[in-house]
């Protein structure tokens, strides 16, 4: 155990010096800082394996020893946001999505939910974890729910149903939905299991957990590179997801199930006219069709400055024989910016043009949550 313990650490200071993780971001290393780094790991793991000759290897005790700087989730001065709000991708996703029972005890099931992070917690121990088996995980409430708890925010965010010529978009109930990030699936299975376990007897009507996966190094399962104009560092990534004042984030879920038929029988040329993009490499068409999907999202059909932003976090799911798609999950720190392009989606924004991504997909659920900061979300401990 403690050899494991120790091989373990090791591995965790190798991947935080060289920050290989995805989750993490992929910043370059440059020539020098390669060369100097074995240099440092072999001296740090010289001291790790002495050090271990009188203590059994453990984590905490690196952190006390400030070996180890534990990746923090706020920059100094913004309210924390929780860790899935703006962090990065890893390579499996789970989104659970649960509407309560109408006699429910509403502040019972916020207490679970508030303490998210124990159970995260008890399904990897803070004191091991390394980059396969972290979790970073938030939980949001919908509206009604949040409101009958007592939470307050900025801006209301209520979800319409909207329908365009393409497709409709469902409004679907939720009361509660989590989003955890793992590189390891069954962690993530574990997670969704204890928090349902966890809630008082009887508290679900409905729940639906899917589990995603990154196909083909960040494809839609359409085969285009999805968010490539994505806020890719994590000081963008926060200014668009997260409110200032409190921490909290606004969120749009959507599950899309795929149409394979249409996606295997049109020429990538069509396909690319539908998106905006080349698929090859994501290249943006520059004069594309008003009706594209970059074009819907953007405001224009030239390549131009973007009226909103929001943090994509979406991923592909689902499986061969049955149904599969995108689990389409955006941040924000307004609903606001959502609105503006679910409208623009259905030929209800400032023109009457529908988004030509809806001839691929069929959006059969879909709504809206808040995720509270960590500050907000402990008060309801
Ligand atoms: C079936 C559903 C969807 C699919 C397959 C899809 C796929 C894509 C692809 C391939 C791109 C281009 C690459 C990129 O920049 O990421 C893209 C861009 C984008 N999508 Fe989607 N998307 C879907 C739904 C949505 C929805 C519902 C929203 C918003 C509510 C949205 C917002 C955006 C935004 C903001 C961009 C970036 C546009 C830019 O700045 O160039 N997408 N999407």
């Amino acid at each position: 155990m403690a050899a494991r313990n120790g091989f373990k650490v090791f591995q965790n200071l190798r991947s935080r010096i060289i920050g290989q993780s995805r989750g993490l971001g992929t910043k370059p290393v440059s020539g020098s800082y390669r060369s100097v780094c074995p240099a440092i790991l072999g001296s740090v793991a010289v001291g790790v394996v002495g050090f271990g000759a009188y203590k059994y290897f453990n984590w905490e005790t690196l952190k006390e020893l400030n070996l180890i700087k534990v990746q923090s989730v706020s920059a100094a001065g913004t309210p924390q946001a929780q860790p899935s709000v703006w962090s990065q991708g890893k390579d499996h996703a789970l989104y659970l999505w649960i509407e309560l029972s109408h006699d429910a005890n509403a502040k019972e099931v916020a207490k679970v939910a508030a303490r998210l992070q124990k159970l995260v917690d008890m399904v990897t121990d803070p004191s091991m974890r390394d980059e396969s088996d972290e979790i970073w995980a938030g939980v949001g409430f919908g509206p009604n729910f949040y409101k009958q708890i007592g939470g307050k925010v900025k801006e209301s965010y209520t979800y319409s149903h909207r329908k365009g010529v393409h497709g409709e978009m469902p409004s679907s109930a939720g009361d509660v939905f989590i989003h955890a990030k793992c590189n390891t699936v069954s962690k993530l299975f574990e997670l969704a299991h204890l928090f349902i376990k966890s809630l008082p007897p009887g508290s679900v009507k409905n729940a639906e957990d899917i589990y995603s996966f990154v196909y083909k190094n960040g494809r839609d399962l359409s085969g285009f590179i999805d968010g490539t104009e994505n806020p890719a560092d994590d000081d963008s990534r926060q200014k668009v997801a997260v409110n200032k004042e409190t921490g909290g984030s606004y969120v749009i879920t959507q599950k899309w199930i795929h149409d394979l038929k249409v996606i295997n029988s049109q020429q990538d040329k069509t396909l690319e006219s539908w998106v905006g993009r080349l698929k090859s490499d994501s290249t943006e068409i520059s004069k594309k069709s008003i009706t594209s999907h970059v074009a819907r999202m953007t405001g224009g059909s030239n390549v131009q400055k973007k009226p909103f932003e929001i943090v994509r976090q979406s991923m592909p799911f689902g499986t061969v024989t049955g149904e599969s798609g995108l689990f389409f999950i955006g941040y924000a720190a307004s609903p606001e910016n959502f609105n503006y392009m679910l409208d623009r989606m259905v030929g209800a924004g400032d023109d009457p043009h529908s988004d030509d991504i809806m001839r691929l997909s069929r959006n059969v659920k879909g709504t809206f949550w808040y995720f509270p900061g960590v500050a907000e979300l402990k008060r309801f401990e």
